[in-house]
């Protein structure tokens, strides 16, 4: 399957033959995704105890076990009642896995199903659904072109997944989770790439399981800019620290200095002293900083002042996304940085299969045509633009998907971590959070403007 924006069209032939096969080999994937998010969710809750599962850790997190029955809730409301027309599972239970009705503060207090019922709920949910799978006609209506609402749903439990493992990172307690460490650096990479001025594809009309924040794919011109070659690194962002950047308001948006002041941040979540240095806490081990590795869990007002001391500024949603797709060979906009192919091991460090971002220079193959590295992966990045609709955006499959969010309170986030899978992440994904978030797997890169004399690559600048 193509993804790629404009070359391949909808206005392709398909013989019926094709589409059979087509339809069969969707099956088969929509099988695998479903299986691989659901396999994610019982390891992230089997790996503890009754306790941990049905307590806060954090008032800004559900208990684990609420994330689990929601999923299977969201499933049943649009696969086996929307999609597949059949009886509710248990439609008593709706209000209390509503997010919209809920705050997290509030889950706990609720009569929520217990783990052995929430368990049982989302295995007859998945029955049903692979049951309904097998007869399911894609074409019949637009929620299933491409399977698309079965998309959403692998995409939503992968996307809590995350959020469950961010829940797994605020528990306190011994150690239950084990990964192997990411691959290490075999390139050197620093500096700033420059992206040179133009247009570009932003966003997508064409790719299946898109999300209606993603579209429509629509052309954005953008001077030329300088984007870091890599996310912001401990060591970078401990120089940041060690110069008094946390004291120091210049660096601080109003609003930033505020939240700094009240909340008392002296350091990225997580960090901790350790004598006259600083370690982390990572899914309860303490370690010392591995300096060349992505600065991770600081929030958007952090990021920002970071950029303001470095002399630079963190870059635009268009810049974080030309920088990810631009081809300038082709002028196409890729589906990721290294092309259209689906990510590998090798490309990005994506689908917890590590617990902790990887090393400034450790996916070569995954850089862009331009050399700018591990935009996707890692860490998700802060960029300086709020969460707002493309132009020609509308709503799909309802406004509570993406629209509510929109405006100035939300700030997006690109590129996903490795605490993100696969399914749930593309050169075109949006991310958003508030300001102040940090407990999410964040960090950023910085970007800078050009400058008329670096506007046009050679001498052709300074004529203008
Ligand atoms: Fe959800």
């Amino acid at each position: 399957m193509s993804h790629t924006e404009e070359l391949t069209g909808t206005g392709e032939r398909t013989g019926v033959a094709e589409l059979a096969g087509s339809g069969e080999r969707l099956r088969g994937r929509i099988h695998a995704e479903l299986t691989r998010a659901r396999r994610r969710s019982q390891l992230l809750t089997d790996a503890v105890d009754e306790h941990d599962l049905v307590r806060q850790h954090s008032p800004i997190m559900s208990p684990l076990v609420w994330d689990l029955a929601h999923v299977g809730n969201q499933e049943e409301l649009w696969l086996v009642r929307d999609v597949g027309g059949r009886d509710p599972v248990r439609s008593d239970i709706d209000d209390l896995y509503d997010a919209f009705k809920h705050p997290r503060r509030d889950r706990p207090a609720l009569p929520l199903l217990g783990p052995v019922e929430a368990r049982s709920y989302v295995a007859t949910v998945r029955d049903k659904v692979l049951d309904l799978l097998d007869g399911v006609r894609f074409g019949d209506r637009r929620l299933l072109a491409d399977g698309f609402a079965f998309g959403m749903i692998a995409q939503h439990e992968q996307q809590h997944d995350e959020t469950m493992l961010a829940t797994h990172q605020l528990r306190v307690g011994p150690p239950v989770l084990t990964a192997p460490p990411p691959p290490r650096a075999t390139v050197p990479v620093a500096g700033e790439v420059l992206i040179p001025a133009g247009a570009f594809v932003m966003g997508t009309s064409t790719d299946p399981w898109a999300l209606d924040n993603e579209r429509p794919g629509h052309r954005v011109e953008l001077p030329a800019y300088l984007i870091d070659a890599a996310p912001v690194t401990n060591a970078a962002y401990l120089a940041f620290v060690a110069d008094g950047g946390y004291a120091d308001p210049r660096w601080w948006s109003e609003a930033g200095w505020r939240h700094r002041c009240e909340a008392d941040l002296v350091a990225p979540m997580h960090w901790r002293r350790d004598g006259a240095d600083w370690g982390y806490l990572r899914f309860g081990r303490f370690s010392p900083l591995i300096p060349d590795e992505p600065v991770v869990h600081v929030g958007y007002h952090e990021a920002e002042a970071y950029a303001a001391w470095a002399g630079k500024r963190l870059p635009t949603e268009a810049e974080w996304e030309k920088a990810a797709r631009w081809d300038p060979d082709t002028g196409r906009s890729r589906r990721y940085p290294w092309g259209d192919g689906e990510p590998t091991p090798e490309h990005a460090n994506l689908g917890q299969r590590h617990l902790t971002p990887a090393s400034v220079g450790a996916y070569p193959a995954g850089a862009s045509p331009l050399g700018v590295h591990q935009l996707i992966g890692d860490v998700w990045e802060w960029t300086s633009s709020p969460f707002q609709g493309y132009p020609g955006f509308a709503a799909f499959p309802y406004r509570e998907y993406s629209e509510v969010f929109f405006g100035p309170r939300y700030q997006v986030l690109r590129g996903g971590s490795f605490g993100t899978d696969p399914v749930a992440c593309r050169g075109t994904f949006r991310n958003w959070d508030l300001p102040i978030r940090r407990q999410i797997f964040s960090g950023f890169r910085c970007a800078r403007d050009a400058g008329p004399e670096r506007a046009y690559p050679g001498d052709l600048g300074r004529t203008r």
